[in-house]
C-alpha cells in the first residue's frame, strides 16, 4: 500500500472482523504463535479474550481507514478482573491495549496515530493508566516509549515479554 491519507475513527461493531485480523498480527510476533496458524491461535483463550464478545461496558478502540476505504490499523483497550488477567495485566480498573496494523501499511507513523487517539480516549473515558504487554524484542518497544510508555516494574528481567503502563 503506498503512502495514503487516513482518518482514524471510534470503532463501530462492523470493525470487528478487522479487529480478530489485527489480534493475530499482534500475536503472530509468537513464533509458537505463527506455526499454529490463525484460526487455532485465535480460538486460544489467552488471545481470544481480548476481542471475545466485542462492546461491553468498558470496551472502547479505534482504527485507520484509507482514503479508499481500506483497514489499515487498529487499537482498543479491555479492562480485565483479576482472574482472567491479561499478558499485561497491572489492575482490574487499568484498561488493557492492543494494537495492530495491516502488514503492507506498517512504518508510514499509523501506529503512532492510532496510539495517541486511543491514550486520549482512555483519557476522556476517566481512567488513569493503561498498560500493555511486549515482547522485549519487538521493535514496537520503542514505539510505545516514544508514546509514554514505561515498564511497569511488574515482569522478571529473565521474562520474554515486558508490562508497561503509561500514565494519562
Ligand atoms: C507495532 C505496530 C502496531 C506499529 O505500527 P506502525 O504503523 O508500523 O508504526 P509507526 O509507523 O507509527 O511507527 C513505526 C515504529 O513502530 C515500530 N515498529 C514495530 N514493528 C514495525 C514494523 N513491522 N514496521 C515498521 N515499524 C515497526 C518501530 O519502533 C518504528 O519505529 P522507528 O521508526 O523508530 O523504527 C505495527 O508494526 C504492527 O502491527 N506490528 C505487528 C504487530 C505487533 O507487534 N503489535 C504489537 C504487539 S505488543
Amino acid at each position: 500500500m503506498k503512502h495514503q491519507s487516513y482518518t482514524i475513527r471510534p470503532v463501530l461493531a462492523e470493525d470487528i472482523a478487522f479487529l480478530w485480523d489485527m489480534l493475530y498480527e499482534a500475536a503472530a510476533v509468537d513464533e509458537h504463535t505463527r506455526v499454529i496458524g490463525k484460526q487455532s491461535a485465535l480460538a486460544m483463550p489467552e488471545n481470544r479474550k481480548y476481542l471475545m464478545g466485542w462492546g461491553q461496558n468498558g470496551d472502547a478502540g479505534v482504527v485507520a481507514v484509507a482514503e479508499d476505504g481500506r483497514m489499515m490499523g487498529a487499537a482498543w483497550y479491555r479492562c480485565f478482573p483479576v482472574e482472567a488477567a491479561g499478558y499485561g495485566f497491572i489492575a482490574p480498573n487499568v484498561p488493557e491495549l492492543s494494537i495492530g496494523v495491516a502488514l503492507e501499511a506498517r512504518g508510514q507513523g499509523v501506529g503512532g496515530t492510532l496510539l495517541d487517539a486511543l491514550l486520549a480516549m482512555a483519557k476522556q473515558q476517566g481512567y488513569r493508566q493503561i498498560s500493555l504487554s511486549v515482547d522485549r524484542k519487538n521493535p514496537a518497544l520503542q514505539l510505545y516509549q516514544r508514546h509514554g510508555f514505561r515498564d511497569a516494574g511488574m515482569s522478571a528481567a529473565g521474562d520474554s515479554a515486558v508490562t508497561m503502563v503509561a500514565y494519562l
